[in-house]
């Protein structure tokens, strides 16, 4: 039964759909929508969802937290494009949406046999997440918003990228924190 209801941190990871550049900045833009609201909504609610049901009501707490933030990432951007509504669900956010509806149960099941493991491996992921987002693909955002000369926009990007390097931060010290508690 353990067998088949292995979680990886991989497995998790595939739950992180990356924002896509695209060569239209306007697309570039509802692809970051796309993937804060989906981080917002989906993925942060989950993981807050697991570390509830294992126990650790503040990690949840800090979980529910970074949700409230990406949510408000997308609002950021949003009041600079007035047209963009819904965005249809990019391709690697859907793909994230069926990975995390694919390890859903067998995280439930593991939670009950090994709640720790799945709080690191989630703590984990969100850390690798929050560094993808500001070291990598946030700051290409921002420098296409600068090439165009398109000041609001990349002041924007720029303040995304210092709020997602303090949820790493946050995300590194309750990995830290975790893993002192459970050597204890
Ligand atoms: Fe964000
Ligand atoms: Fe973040």
């Amino acid at each position: 039964m353990l067998n088949n209801k292995e979680i990886t941190e991989d497995m998790i990871f595939q739950c992180f759909a990356a924002a896509k550049q695209c060569e239209n900045r306007g697309e570039t833009a509802a692809s970051f929508i796309d993937v804060e609201e989906y981080e917002a909504q989906v993925m942060y609610p989950e993981f807050a969802r697991w570390a509830t049901k294992a126990g650790h009501p503040k990690l949840a707490t800090l979980f529910r937290k970074v949700a409230g933030e990406e949510k408000l990432h997308s609002v950021w951007l949003r009041a600079l494009y007035d047209d963009i509504g819904v965005p249809v669900h990019g391709e690697d956010t859907q793909r994230a949406i069926d990975a995390l509806q694919t390890i859903r149960e067998n995280c439930d099941a593991l939670i009950e046999i090994d709640p720790q493991a799945v709080i690191e491996k989630a703590l984990t992921v969100a850390l690798r997440v929050e560094e993808r987002e500001y070291g990598d693909i946030y700051p290409r955002f921002r420098d296409q918003a600068e090439a165009a000369n398109d000041s609001e926009t990349s002041a924007v990007y720029q303040r995304v990228i210092d709020s997602e390097r303090q949820h790493a931060e946050w995300f590194h010290t309750a990995l830290t924190d975790f893993r002192q508690a459970a050597a204890a």
